[in-house]
């Protein structure tokens, strides 16, 4: 498939319901039957960690067809001492214009934008194959390890200051609240949408190996 190239840019809030929209078709059924990212979409808006000037939309022809969000984060080092980084999640492209390089060209917008901000880092859990063409290591790699000691395999690190890692620090990494959702709002949320039907598929497999895969 060809590169298409995207318009990208911040958010508007009267996108937030097609942003919403995307983020339902791009997900559903991916990873669990249905999905809540529509949801988490909606509810992080409100949480003081979300970083509403780095929300983009990719549109093609005026057309909404992806979406980035993001949130602050935080590494901590063996002495306490925590420094910001960014999260980004959901991300995702209309499954019409998947595999077009538009996932890619938000996350690559992300990055200067965070690096702007001299973000040490973006740390992420998200499924490797999609983010090892952008630059993301496992957090193995960099010493960095969840707040139990463990090394997810899906717990990514893209290096923004390559010195901020050099030093032989361990650090625990902290995603911001804002991802853990309550299920029972997130059905009455989902009862907003045009019904569709929760269904098995195998990329469901796939994504509970990569949950409980560690590189310990
Ligand atoms: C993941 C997603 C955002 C990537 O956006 P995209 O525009 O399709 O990605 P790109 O075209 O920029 O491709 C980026 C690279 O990711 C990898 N990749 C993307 N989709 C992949 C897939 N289904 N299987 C394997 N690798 C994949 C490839 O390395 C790809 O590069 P290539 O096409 O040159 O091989 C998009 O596919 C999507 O919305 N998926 C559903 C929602 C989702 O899973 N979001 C991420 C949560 S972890």
């Amino acid at each position: 498939m060809t590169t298409i190239q995207a318009d990208i840019r911040q958010v508007r809030p009267s996108e937030y319901r097609a942003v919403e929209e995307l983020t339902r078709d791009a997900f559903w059924n991916l990873y669990v039957p249905g999905c809540d990212e529509h949801y988490l979409a909606h509810t992080m808006r409100e949480h003081p960690d979300y970083i509403p000037d780095l929300e983009l939309v990719a549109l093609v022809d005026g057309r909404l067809v992806g979406s980035i969000i993001c949130t602050s984060s935080r590494l901590v080092d063996p002495a306490g001492i925590s420094v910001d980084t960014l999260t980004f999640g959901p991300l995702c492209v209309h499954p019409d214009y998947q595999r077009r390089g538009i996932g890619t060209a938000l996350i690559t917008r992300t990055r200067s934008l965070a690096e702007e901000r001299a973000y040490p880092a973006i740390v992420i859990l998200g499924d490797p194959h999609n983010y090892c063409k952008s630059g993301f290591r496992n957090c193995v790699d960099l010493n960095v390890s969840d707040p139990q000691g463990r090394h997810p395999l899906g717990l990514l690190v893209l290096p923004l200051r390559p010195d901020f890692f050099k030093a032989p620090k361990a650090y625990r990494f902290f995603y911001s609240d804002a991802y853990n959702l309550d299920p029972a709002k997130a059905a009455e949320f989902d009862a907003g949408f045009p019904p569709r039907e929760k269904a098995y598929s195998h990329t469901q497999e796939l994504f509970s190996m990569t949950c409980r895969a560690h590189l310990d």
